[in-house]
Parts: structure tokens; sequence; C-alpha cells
């Protein structure tokens, strides 16, 4: 961490750099060979240098832009990142921040193909990862106190010294801030351990969104309904 603060214009110089070179780099690169619009190429050409090759904004730009350029795989901009909304920035930019417009270099066509890739490949199929990461983390860092489904263990089961974690399908009101501050932070005095140490950011909220999504949505109240996404809610993992 210190290191990075070191040189910031020597950082800035070579960030400057790298944008600028992006662009020129493109300039003949924007169609596939045969002619048709390659929203991969696109977006490595244009986008990735700052959010990343993998959408997620960890490009080498991040560290000196404020705010960092986004992170597409953010389940808290799922919502907000329609193909519309990325098609709209893609062209206008985002006043305040480094999000410049592209509509003088992208066609209306370019922009909306663009903004369909990078909903598909990073806003949803993130998505579908992180659910994925959520519950093998609940797993391994949670059923033990709450149970496999959430809703507590059986007397039997509970570990000798450890206090067993409360039906999380019963505490009304479990936002997404307050299961991520559970998780984080946890309540020593209750018996409930902070995972902040072990668990990265991004873990701790692909836990609790699958806590919140992949759990509490799957409530007794609708059992028998596959209520979310057309996940098994059996609740047998
Ligand atoms: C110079 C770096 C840079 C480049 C290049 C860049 N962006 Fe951005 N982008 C940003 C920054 C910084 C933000 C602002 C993040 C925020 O609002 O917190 C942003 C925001 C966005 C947002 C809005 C996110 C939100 O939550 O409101 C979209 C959509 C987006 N960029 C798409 C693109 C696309 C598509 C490309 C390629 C055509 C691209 N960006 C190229 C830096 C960049
Ligand atoms: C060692 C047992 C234990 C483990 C492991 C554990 N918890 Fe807990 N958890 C508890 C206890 C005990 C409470 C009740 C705390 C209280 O009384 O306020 C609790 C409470 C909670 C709450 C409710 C917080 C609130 O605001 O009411 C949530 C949400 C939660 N845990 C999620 C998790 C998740 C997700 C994990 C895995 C990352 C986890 N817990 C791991 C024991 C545990």
């Amino acid at each position: 961490m210190p290191s990075r603060r070191k040189c910031p214009a020597r950082l800035a110089v070579a960030i400057a750099a790298l944008l600028l070179a992006a662009p020129v780099f493109a300039g003949d690169r924007k169609k596939s060979p045969d002619g048709r619009i390659d929203p991969a190429l696109l977006y490595h050409n244009y986008c990735s240098v700052c959010h990343g090759d993998q959408g997620d904004g960890r490009s080498r730009a991040r560290n000196s832009l404020v705010p960092p350029p986004a992170n597409f795989t953010d389940p808290g901009l799922r919502a907000r990142l329609s193909v519309d909304y990325i098609a709209a920035i893609t062209r206008e930019g985002k006043p305040g921040t480094a999000m410049v417009g592209w509509k003088t270099q992208l066609t209306p066509a370019e922009s909306k193909a663009l903004a369909q890739y990078v909903r598909t490949q990073f806003v949803e199929k993130s998505g579908d990862e992180a659910a994925r990461r959520g519950r093998t983390l609940y797993g391994h860092y949670c059923a033990a106190c709450h149970g496999p489904a959430g809703r507590g263990v059986e007397p039997g089961a509970v570990r000798e010294g450890v206090k067993p974690g409360p039906d999380l399908t019963k505490i009304a009101g479990l936002t997404r801030e307050r299961v991520i501050t559970a998780v984080a932070v946890g309540k020593a005095s209750a018996g409930k351990p902070g995972f902040a140490q072990q668990m990265a950011p991004a873990d701790i909220e692909a836990v609790a969104d699958y806590v919140r999504q992949g759990l509490l949505a799957v409530s007794p109240a609708v059992s028998g309904t596959t209520a979310h996404g057309g996940k098994a809610s059996d609740g047998k993992r």
C-alpha cells in the first residue's frame, strides 16, 4: 500500500500514456476482419484500460482516479447498470469523473453493442459467479453456526464451546448493509465472530448477497417454489 503512494507523478504520466495509447491503437481495429461490430474488441480497446479485463475495475488506472473506474461486477450496481444506462454513459460520459463520453468515436450501434457486452459479460455473469461463491463461502464460514439453510443448527450438531447463531430467516429487516456489518464486524459479546481479517471485502459482499437472496428469499412462506432464479430452494446444502 505505501509503495503505491511514493511517486504519484510518475504513475500519472504512465497512466496518461496508457489512456492516450488506447484509442489510437483502436483506430483501425474497431471492427472484426469481416467488418462486423466486435464488442469484445471495442471493450478491450476503449474500456479495459480503466475498467479492467474482467470488468471489475481492477486496472492500473484505478489507484490514480477519484472516483475509481466503476466495477461492473459490483452487485450493488446491478439494478442501475441496464443496457440503456450503460449505452448512455458510454456516449455521454459521467460528469465529475474520469468517464468521458465516447460519442465522437463510437457510433450509436457500437455503443449499444458494447453496452450489451458489458451487461452480459460482467454485470450478469458476475452475479451468477458471486452467487456461487457466496454459497461456497457460506458453507465454509457460516453454516456451522447458522445451519446449512440459515435456519439454525440442530441442537446435536453444535460444536462444544460454540454459541450457535440464530435462525436468520426469522430476523426482520436484514438489509444488505446490516448483513455485511454482521459478517465483517460480528458481535464479540454475543459470541459472533467478525470476518474482516479473513475474508476479502468482495467475499463478504458475496456471502451477504447469498444470505439475502439465496436464503432469506427462500423462507418457508415460499416453499415449494423456486423463488430465486430457478435455483433449488430445498435448503439441502
Ligand atoms: C479513463 C478511464 C475510463 C475509461 C477509458 C472508461 N471509463 Fe467508464 N468510468 C470511469 C470512471 C472513473 C467512472 C465513474 C465511476 C463512478 O461513478 O463511481 C466510470 C463510469 C462508467 C459507467 C457508469 C457506472 C455507474 O455506476 O454509474 C459506465 C456504464 C462506464 N463507465 C462504461 C464505460 C465503457 C463502456 C467504457 C469504454 C467505452 C468506459 N467506461 C471507459 C473511467 C473510465
Ligand atoms: C461461531 C458462530 C457463528 C458464526 C461462525 C457466524 N455467526 Fe452469525 N451470528 C452468530 C450469533 C451468536 C449471532 C447473534 C448475535 C446477537 O445476538 O446479536 C449471529 C448473528 C448473525 C446475523 C444477524 C445480525 C443482526 O444484525 O441481527 C447475521 C446476518 C449473521 N449472523 C450472518 C452470518 C454469516 C453470513 C456468517 C458467515 C460469514 C456468520 N454469521 C457466521 C454466530 C455465528
